[in-house]
């Protein structure tokens, strides 16, 4: 007897993205006052101004309920038409239990598939690309993606070298069956050699990271990746509307954007000036920043990457919504 098999979408798309940016502005300048550091340096050396700090009230829970919430109504969907949560983080504190039923449970979700997945700050893309393969296999039909970080309670405050770079947020998008693809192929992987690059080490409480390592790798090894998702996806960096890797260091994000050699006219996310490196979130905040300025529109073609802790990384190509 045959296992009869559940019928798919032809495609999924992103319908609606949401945003929550913690209250607290840290500047340069205020960290300057508690640690051995200063604005020019962070400027040049990671391209960030300033940063947001979630208070005690802005929890894990709280922050991805708002972001999830805004990203359901953008959709036009009613909440309990989604059946698919996925919680993206690195900063969970607690394992037991996962936050993504909770998460599904505040938004009047339902009952749906909802769990939580960390693949470093390349958890966004990784939900993303089983959320687009779920729907089009037919396991969901609209899904929620989160990506929540508070980095700022796994950040030894004063190591200079992480606690000027990681910050707090949450970004996220609803996506939902189409007849044509608007979330190309996933191109991911991992380079687990490199486990211990970014880590918080058996025993400790905090993140330490290896700096050089992490950068040389993210300028050397993931441009092949970005030209992976393209390709799978049939398109070329002259398509692309909008380039938003993950906001990890802009010299990062400027590096990736000579290498590909995107037209004038692509529109390149540089959120981490504003928001610092949020790991899971960055990329679904710098997308909404970016619409909600009017510098990308709804149909561009964006293309994203995620990459971090694991060693991990995953992206792809989108339709904006
Ligand atoms: C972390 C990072 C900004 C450090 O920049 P860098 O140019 O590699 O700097 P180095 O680690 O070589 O340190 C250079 C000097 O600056 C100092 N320094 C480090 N942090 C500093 C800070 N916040 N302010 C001032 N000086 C600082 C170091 O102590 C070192 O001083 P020394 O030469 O006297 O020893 C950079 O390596 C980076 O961005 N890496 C990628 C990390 C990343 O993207 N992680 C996220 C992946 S998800």
């Amino acid at each position: 007897m045959n296992i009869q098999l559940a019928s798919g979408a032809p495609g999924a798309r992103i319908l609606g993205l949401g945003a929550y940016r913690p209250r607290r502005r840290v500047t340069n300048d205020e960290l300057a006052q508690v640690m051995d550091t200063n604005d020019e340096w962070i400027q040049t050396r990671v391209g960030i101004a300033e940063r947001r700090w979630a208070s005690d009230d802005e929890t894990l829970v709280e922050m991805a309920v708002a972001a999830g919430g805004k990203a359901i109504a953008a959709s036009g969907l009613s909440p309990d038409e989604i059946d698919l949560v996925i919680v993206a983080s690195a900063s969970l504190r607690a394992p037991i239990p996962g936050i993504g039923p909770q998460v599904a449970h505040r938004l009047g979700t339902g009952r749906p598939g909802a769990f939580d997945l960390n693949a470093g700050c390349a958890g966004f893309c990784y939900a993303l690309g089983v959320v687009a393969d779920s729907i089009r296999a037919g396991s969901a039909r609209n899904a929620l993606v989160v990506g929540v970080e508070r980095l700022t309670d796994v950040t030894d405050q004063t190591d200079r070298s992480t606690a000027v770079i990681f910050a707090d947020g949450a970004g996220a998008a609803v996506v939902g069956a189409s007849d044509e693809p608007g979330i190309g192929p996933v191109a991911w992987g991992s380079d687990g050699d490199q486990y211990s690059a970014i880590e918080i080490a058996a025993g400790r409480s905090t993140m330490t990271m290896a700096g050089q390592a992490v950068y040389r790798w993210a300028t050397t090894k993931l441009t092949a990746t970005l030209v992976e998702a393209m390709e799978k996806a049939g398109v070329g960096p002259a398509d692309i509307d909008v380039f938003a890797p993950h906001q990890a260091n802009l010299r990062i994000v400027e590096s990736m954007t000579k290498r590909l050699g995107f037209p004038e006219s692509t529109v390149v996310a540089r959120d981490i000036v504003q928001s610092g490196n949020t790991s899971a979130a960055s990329i679904p905040l710098a997308l909404t920043a970016l619409i909600e300025s009017g510098e990308a529109r709804s149909g561009d073609l964006a293309l994203v990457l995620g990459y971090g802790a694991g060693l991990t990384f995953a992206g792809q190509v989108l339709v904006l919504p």
